[in-house]
C-alpha cells in the first residue's frame, strides 16, 4: 500500500483534499503515564495490534487546521483554537491531552519542515493533530498507551471548485430520521465515532441527490444542529442566526471566526434555536435568504437547496448571498494576509 507522500507540489487541480500527504509528521507515544517528547520522522506506517483499542472501542481523537502561503511567508490560522478544542476532546474520551506548548511547538516546526508543499491560496497545507489509544488488552477501559501524531497534506477545495472571491454552493438533505448526537454523548468531541455516525446519513444523502447532510436535535427532530463536517448559518432579515453551542454540536473554529468578523462588521449575530419548519416559511416568505454551511476544510459554502421530507426547496436565487460573500472575502483576505484579523494572534507564523 502506497504512502501517497509527496515531496513536490502538484498544480492545485491534482491536489484534491487529504489525497496526497507531505514526506514528513509529528509523533509522539504515551507510555507509563506520560508524553515523551515529539519527533519530526518520515512519513511511515505503524504496525499496530490487531487488539489496539482504537480499533475496537473508538477511543481517538482528531483535529483539522490549515496553514497559508502569505506574501511574508507560512502562517497557520488559530492553532491554539484547535489545540484547545483537542484537549476538551481527550477529556470526552478519556485520553491524556497532549501538552498543549508542546503541540504548538510540533505544528509550527512541520510546517516549517513542509514549506515547499504548502500551494498557493485558495490552496493551502492542511495539518491533522490525531491521537489513538494504542494499548491492546480486549476489555473496554481507556487504553495505557497512546498515539499523537500529526499530518500535512496539500490541499486544493474540499468540494473542488474553489475561489476567494465566492463560496462554492452545495445542497443539502435535512433528516429527521438520522441522529449525529445526543445530550450526554460525544457530540462536542472531534473523535472519528461521530464521523462513522454520519456516513449511513451521507450516503443517503447523496443517493437522494444531495451534497451533504443537515442533523437535526435528537430529542424533538426539529431543531438545526449541524452538518457531517460542517456548522450552520442562515441570514433572516439581515440577522446572521446559528444554533447555539452544547454537547451535541462540534464548536467550529470556523463558526466562532464568523460570528466575530461578523461581529466586527456590524452584522447582528445571534445564538438562537432555529426551528426547521419556521426556517422553510421564512425561506419560503424570502424573510431568510442566505442558508450557509462553514468550516475548515471548505471555508464558507452556500446552500442553494434544501431537502426535506420529499420536497427540494430552493434558497432565494439559488446562488451564494451578499452576507456569505462578504465573510467568505473577509476571512479569505485573513488567510491570506490582505486582511487585518481580529486579533493578532489568529495567524500564527511558522515560517
Ligand atoms: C461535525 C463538524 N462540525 C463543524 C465543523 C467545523 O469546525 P471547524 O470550523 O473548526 O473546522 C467540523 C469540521 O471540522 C465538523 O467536523
Amino acid at each position: 500500500m502506497s504512502l501517497n507522500s509527496i515531496d513536490e507540489l502538484l498544480p492545485l487541480s491534482q491536489l484534491g483534499f487529504g489525497k496526497y500527504y507531505g514526506k514528513y509528521m509529528i509523533e509522539a507515544t504515551h507510555k507509563d503515564g506520560q508524553w515523551q517528547p515529539w519527533a519530526l520522522t518520515e512519513l511511515h506506517k505503524f504496525e499496530m495490534h490487531p487488539g489496539s483499542k482504537t480499533l475496537h472501542y473508538a477511543q481517538e481523537i482528531f483535529e483539522g487546521l490549515k496553514a497559508y502561503k502569505q506574501a511574508g511567508g507560512i502562517s497557520m490560522f488559530r492553532p491554539d483554537a484547535n489545540i484547545t478544542r483537542m484537549s476538551l476532546s481527550a477529556e470526552y474520551l478519556a485520553m491524556p491531552p497532549y501538552p498543549e506548548a508542546e503541540f504548538m511547538a510540533g505544528l509550527k516546526a512541520l510546517v516549517h519542515k513542509l514549506a515547499h508543499l504548502t500551494p498557493e491560496l485558495p490552496g493551502s497545507l492542511y495539518l491533522r493533530p490525531t491521537m489513538i489509544g494504542n494499548s491492546n488488552s480486549l476489555g473496554v477501559a481507556p487504553a495505557s498507551e497512546y498515539l499523537f501524531y500529526i499530518l500535512a497534506c496539500p490541499v486544493g477545495g474540499y468540494f473542488g471548485d474553489v475561489s476567494s472571491d465566492k463560496p462554492a454552493t452545495i445542497s443539502i438533505w435535512i433528516s429527521d430520521k438520522h441522529v449525529r448526537a445526543a445530550h450526554g454523548g460525544l457530540g462536542a468531541a472531534k473523535t472519528g465515532a461521530n464521523y462513522a455516525a454520519s456516513l449511513r446519513a451521507v450516503a443517503e444523502s447523496k443517493k437522494l441527490g444531495f451534497t451533504n447532510v443537515m442533523f437535526l436535535d435528537a430529542v424533538e427532530r426539529r431543531y438545526l444542529e449541524e452538518l457531517s463536517g460542517m456548522n450552520v448559518f442562515v441570514v433572516d432579515r439581515g440577522v446572521l442566526k446559528t444554533p447555539p453551542l452544547g454537547d451535541t454540536i462540534l464548536a467550529g473554529v470556523t463558526r466562532d471566526s464568523l460570528i466575530k468578523i461578523a461581529r466586527h462588521l456590524k452584522i447582528e449575530v445571534q445564538e438562537t434555536p432555529i426551528a426547521v419548519d419556521e426556517m422553510l416559511k421564512s425561506i419560503a416568505s424570502g424573510s431568510v435568504s442566505e442558508v450557509f454551511a462553514c468550516g475548515t476544510a471548505s471555508v464558507i459554502t452556500s446552500i442553494a437547496e434544501l431537502g426535506w421530507r420529499g420536497e427540494r426547496i430552493r434558497v432565494a436565487n439559488g446562488q451564494a448571498g451578499p452576507v456569505a460573500t462578504k465573510l467568505y472575502q473577509n476571512l479569505c483576505g485573513m488567510h491570506a494576509g490582505t486582511t487585518t484579523p481580529i486579533a493578532p494572534e489568529w495567524l500564527v507564523k511558522c515560517k
